[in-house]
């Protein structure tokens, strides 16, 4: 799938795209099946919401599940990224975050690449976050709430937030979010499920709690260029994986193939 230049001009202003439905609510069930297993499991890559059991990210899930082995290589979402950054790309992160029911916690305001930059040492904020929605997401089940054009400030003033909630993350001062909002306003990513949304490493965008009764369960793959890669390996293989190797993209029917073995 190649994006078209009107959506490349979007992309370049707006910091995002936002594609409903491009994969199929058939191929959405076949993901979906895979995560009450997944989360189940007791291990690192899962991260669970502050005070209580349920999950708030599962990561590494390209290398614990057959079918997100194929999903990091649909070409739904590697060409796409190649079309904006080239063909050399490594998968750099794999994860569904999981804003659970009820319970499902905030996403404060960040940049990516201030985690990446600060914690992994990437020297450019090249990298792509390519998701695809599992639930549908509506303005009540806290969406991803992206700052239009924040992208283009570039680096902005960050600082490591180990408190507000179980994962550590390199925030945006409310200072700062306020200009960004004043100059590009908000957008919450809603969409049905199977809607893909592709934005880059310095476009600032957060969440809100879950209150509602609706799951809001996101995947997400980091793509990153070989070119570009950690120069630091302070956190673990699964917050940023270590195997440069290009990634290929695979036929457009790859979640529909049975399961081997
Ligand atoms: C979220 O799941 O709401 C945040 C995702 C992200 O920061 O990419
Ligand atoms: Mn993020």
């Amino acid at each position: 799938m190649r994006l078209t230049n009107t959506q490349i001009a979007r992309f370049r202003d707006d910091g995002f795209l936002i594609l409903p439905s491009l994969f199929s609510l058939g191929e959405v069930a076949l993901l979906k099946a895979e995560l009450p297993r997944l989360f189940a499991e007791r291990r690192p890559e899962n991260f669970r919401e502050k005070g209580s059991d349920a999950v708030r990210t599962a990561m590494a899930l390209h290398l614990r599940s057959e079918v997100y082995a194929r999903l990091v290589r649909h070409p739904r979402l590697v060409e796409p990224a190649r079309q904006l950054l080239g063909d050399d790309l490594y998968i750099q992160q794999v994860k569904v975050n999981a804003k659970a029911a009820f319970s499902g916690d905030v996403w404060q305001w960040h940049y990516d690449f201030a985690t990446h930059h600060g914690e992994d040492g990437v020297p450019e904020p090249l990298a792509l976050n390519l998701h695809v929605l599992l639930d549908e997401v509506n303005e009540f089940n806290g969406p991803i709430v992206f700052i239009r054009g924040s992208h283009r400030r570039g680096v902005a003033p960050a600082t490591l937030d180990t408190e507000t909630t179980s994962y550590p993350l390199w925030v945006v001062d409310d200072e700062t979010v306020a200009c960004l909002v004043a100059e590009g306003g908000l957008v919450a990513a809603k969409g049905p499920p199977g809607t893909v949304l592709i934005f880059g490493d310095t476009l600032v965008h957060g969440s809100s709690i879950n209150m509602t009764p609706w799951p809001r369960t996101i995947f997400s793959l980091i793509l990153n260029p070989v070119a570009n890669a950690l120069t630091r390996h302070k956190r673990p293989e699964h917050q940023h994986h270590r195997d440069l190797s290009p990634v290929a993209p695979l036929g457009d029917g790859c979640l529909l193939v049975p399961a081997t073995g």
